[in-house]
């Protein structure tokens, strides 16, 4: 019903905004502090200019990519969001089909609503698992075991949440896994009744990696113990790829590499974490200049447009991640709406290479 309706990433948001219980919205939408490095990000990379180019043919362009070995079809996949489905039931199962049919890496959360096997099944594959360090580290590596077992052979370690940050909006509505529904929520609920009626009613979302014996989690447990350590731990024991997620220093960048890390991501976790963080878009910048040309780099936070992902790769990305569009999208329109912004944002990508006269994002040699 509200598919058709969603021609930009702010259609997707403000009819989820409509239709998602407040709570919901605000857990979703939320920035760490008063929101400011969001809003300064967004104006960075509004700021960026993509510099047109004329007469020359791109009539032929391509939007296929290559992450590690793997050909993609999209110059961007999804960021590994935690509690996916409170955006719509079976909304984890909807992103994982799009990476299937795009062929483009879905990043499957700790935290994730659906547990990581049938994740990387409908994926056909095309999943990476995204890694929070926690409490004393036991469980941690039990899920690294299990990624294995599972048939994952990318894993995201996410090196941003020392602590969870404190997000405000998400605090008044007294957001909290599992659900506590008091009064102020089953009003907030009540006046929401198409998500309810669907949502509450397939049940209410759980972290469904933590249904495993011997293994007690809290989302909001400190995760303040990770060290270089952990890292090279994780390093040993993990055969295939290793990505570093939330990375915004060069010295880091540059200390991550030598420790034999296969790509980095940077990324300010969408604002959420840090207020006061710089803006990714221009430590992206930097961090190529550092690591060179060669070193895969993956970039997320505030993208908006294919615009947006066309300045993240000026910026020397190999590899982009969309993240809270993506649930925004399913909110308004389920995966029909997914598949809208989907295509509004591949339209947009390519239509932007065309004006500024560039048939691919890969660099020609
Ligand atoms: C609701 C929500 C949940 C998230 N959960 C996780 C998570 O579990 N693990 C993680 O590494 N990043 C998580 N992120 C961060 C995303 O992976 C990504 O860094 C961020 O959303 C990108 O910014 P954008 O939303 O502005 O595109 C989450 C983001 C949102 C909005």
């Amino acid at each position: 019903m509200f598919s058709r309706q969603i021609h930009s990433c702010e259609d997707a948001r403000r009819l989820a905004k409509k239709r998602l219980p407040w709570m919901v919205f605000d857990y979703m939408d939320g920035a760490a502090g008063e929101g400011y490095g969001e809003v300064r990000n967004r104006q960075v990379m509004q700021d960026i200019r993509l510099q047109p180019s004329v007469l020359i043919n791109v009539e032929h362009r391509s939007l296929d990519v290559r992450v590690f070995d793997h050909g993609a079809k999209r110059p961007f996949g999804v960021s590994p969001m935690g509690m996916c489905n409170l955006s719509g039931p079976g909304a984890d199962l909807m992103l994982a089909r799009l990476a299937a049919r795009e062929n483009v890496p879905l990043g499957v959360s700790t935290v994730a609503s659906t547990a990581m096997e049938p994740l990387i099944e409908a994926a056909e594959g095309n999943a990476w698992f995204q890694l929070y360090f926690s409490g004393d580290g036991v469980g941690t590596f039990k899920l690294v075991e299990r990624a294995k077992t599972a048939g994952y052979d990318t894993i995201i370690l996410t090196v941003d949440v020392a602590e969870v940050g404190r997000r405000p909006r998400e605090l008044r509505h007294g957001f909290t896994m599992p659900f506590k529904i008091g009064p102020k929520q089953f009003m907030d609920f009540a006046l929401h009744p198409r998500w309810s009626l669907t949502s509450l009613f397939a049940g209410k979302p759980q972290m469904a990696n933590f249904d495993m014996p011997g293994y007690e989690f809290d989302r909001t447990e400190s995760r303040a113990k990770a060290d270089w350590n952990t890292l090279s731990r994780l390093r040993d024991m993990w055969p295939g790829k290793l990505v570093v997620k939330g990375v915004l220093d060069s010295d880091d960048a540059l200390a991550l590499k030598g420790t034999g890390v296969d790509a980095i991501q940077v990324s300010s976790h969408g604002s959420r974490q840090l207020d006061s963080a710089p803006a990714p878009i221009l430590e992206l910048a930097k961090i190529r200049a550092a690591v060179g040309a060669d070193y895969p780099l993956f970039y997320d936070t505030g993208l908006r447009s294919g615009e947006d992902v066309v300045k993240a790769y000026a910026q020397g990305a190999n590899f982009t991640f969309l993240g809270r569009v993506l649930q925004f999208a399913i909110a308004a329109g389920g995966e029909e709406g997914l598949q809208e912004l989907w295509n509004v944002l591949r339209s947009e990508t390519s239509i932007t290479l065309a004006q500024i006269g560039q048939r691919s994002l890969i660099t020609e040699a």
